[in-house]
């Protein structure tokens, strides 16, 4: 059974990856209605991506012999100026999501929950993915995007990271 100071955490961070999910959505939406399709694509990838992220945090309070209770979630942005300036946000959205995973990892060990910090291990990995991949984007977009052709060819390299994923 989980403490209450440990349940209560791992709720808040299945209402952020919820979140995240959604975000991602948008932001592939938007992508798609501006004619990005490859980050559009990788977009709705990873929010299904982070849909799972959401559901492994769920199914494990409900083994545990707890109930999963869902926060309501905030409806995210819907407009944006460019894809880079989608990728910039979702880089320090995962940099605070980051944060709160060290926080979640920190309380289960202070609670003496080792169970549940040996859980968390996976996100701490998987965040450490997920920074440096939206680090490279971001990178390739910095590098290639101040004319035209380069945003053609930074959806171009999104869709093939994208299409890599699917198989
Ligand atoms: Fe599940 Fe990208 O944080």
């Amino acid at each position: 059974m989980l403490s209450s100071k440990v349940s209560q955490k791992l709720n808040e961070q299945i209402g952020l990856e919820f979140y995240t999910a959604n975000l991602y959505l948008q932001m592939s939406a938007w992508c798609s209605l501006k004619g990005f399709e490859g980050c559009a694509e990788f977009l709705r990838q990873h929010s299904e991506e982070e849909r799972g992220h959401m559901q492994r945090l769920f199914d494990y309070v409900s083994k545990t012999g707890s109930l999963p209770i869902l926060p309501a979630i905030k409806a995210p942005p819907s407009e944006w100026d460019s894809p880079i300036s989608i990728f910039k946000s979702i880089f320090e959205h995962e940099c605070t999501v980051t944060k709160e995973i060290n926080a979640l990892v920190k309380i289960a060990f202070e609670e003496g929950d080792y169970s549940t910090f040996h859980f968390l291990q996976w996100y701490v990995g998987e965040q450490h993915e997920e920074e440096n991949l939206f680090r490279i984007i971001l990178d390739k977009f910095q590098i290639l995007s101040t004319e035209t052709k380069g945003l053609f060819f930074v959806d171009q390299e999104l869709k093939r990271i994208a299409q890599s994923r699917d198989r």
